[in-house]
């Protein structure tokens, strides 16, 4: 039977694979490969997979097979149904790659961004797949390190206080929390700054941009205090580089009032 690896490869710098991950990338006959169109990060994420697989696989002991998925259409009547639509087309294209790309007992691979389970679709993909019944494989999960790990190691703080709970949300759910329900809140997959909705409150951040790379940012500090300097920071580096990939922590000083 087939057989399908979802590796996670960590946020972005090749020293962040685990030595499961480089043990099962030796043991996959076929990668493949996602080009998302000509935005400038899609070319970056690419240029680090590809980089991956030369710094750890011998030439000549794998394929590469790239596939075009088209990019998420921002004008679905909601942002869950947008995404539902996008999975689809992209289970689409997966089918197909099982099907046509692979040889019966072979062993394709999809080099995961960060970790499979954090705010990634292909294994509900997969599982929607097999239940489809479109075509047959077994499928493994290799952890990666995600940008969660990384940014607390950077920032060099626990992502929790003794005994105290963790959020882990998006951008665009962030203003469903009141400040008492953000004693430790992760923050991904923020487009509009959505941290302004704490902007009078007592909370540290814990900011971090392109973690992991040689344009890795840091910031930390008083929301309050730093809030101009980091939407300057945030605005300007989406200019410079024409992405921005960021993730934060919001964290309420200890004893401090709900
Ligand atoms: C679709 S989610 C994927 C998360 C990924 N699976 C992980 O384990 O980190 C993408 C979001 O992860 C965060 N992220 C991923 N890589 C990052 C990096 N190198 N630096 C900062 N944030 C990152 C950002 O919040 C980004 O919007």
């Amino acid at each position: 039977m087939k057989k399908i690896y979802l590796i996670g490869i960590g946020p972005g710098n090749p020293d962040y694979l685990t030595l499961q991950a480089i043990n099962t990338m030796k043991k996959v006959d076929v990668f493949f490969i996602f080009e998302k169109g000509e935005r400038k990060g899609f070319k970056e994420f690419l240029k680090i997979r590809k980089e991956i697989l030369e710094r750890y696989l011998g030439r000549g002991t794998y394929r590469v097979v790239s596939a075009k998925i088209p990019e998420r259409k921002k004008n679905s009547k909601s942002y869950k149904e947008g995404v539902k639509t996008w999975r689809q087309q992209k289970a689409k294209v997966i089918t197909e790659l099982i099907e046509d790309k692979m040889k019966d007992n072979e062993i394709g691979a999809f080099l995961i961004w960060g970790d499979p389970s954090l705010y990634d679709g292909h294994l509900e993909i997969l599982q929607h797949i097999l239940k489809e019944g479109a075509v047959n494989f077994e499928y493994k999960v290799i952890p990666g390190i995600t940008s969660i790990q990384v940014l607390a190691a950077r920032h060099k703080i626990p992502l929790n206080r003794i005994g105290e709970s963790i959020v882990i949300t998006t951008g665009r759910r962030l203003k469903e929390y009141t400040l008492g329900e953000t004693i430790n809140t992760v923050v991904l997959l923020d487009t509009y700054s959505a941290f302004k909705h704490f902007k009078d409150s007592d909370i540290d951040i814990y900011w971090g941009g392109y973690l992991g790379s040689k344009d890795e940012i840091l910031l930390s500090g008083r929301l309050k205090d730093i809030i101009e300097d980091l939407k300057k920071i945030r605005s300007e580096a989406r200019r410079e580089k024409g992405w921005l990939m960021d993730t934060y922590i919001l964290r309420r000083p200890e004893g401090s009032e709900r």
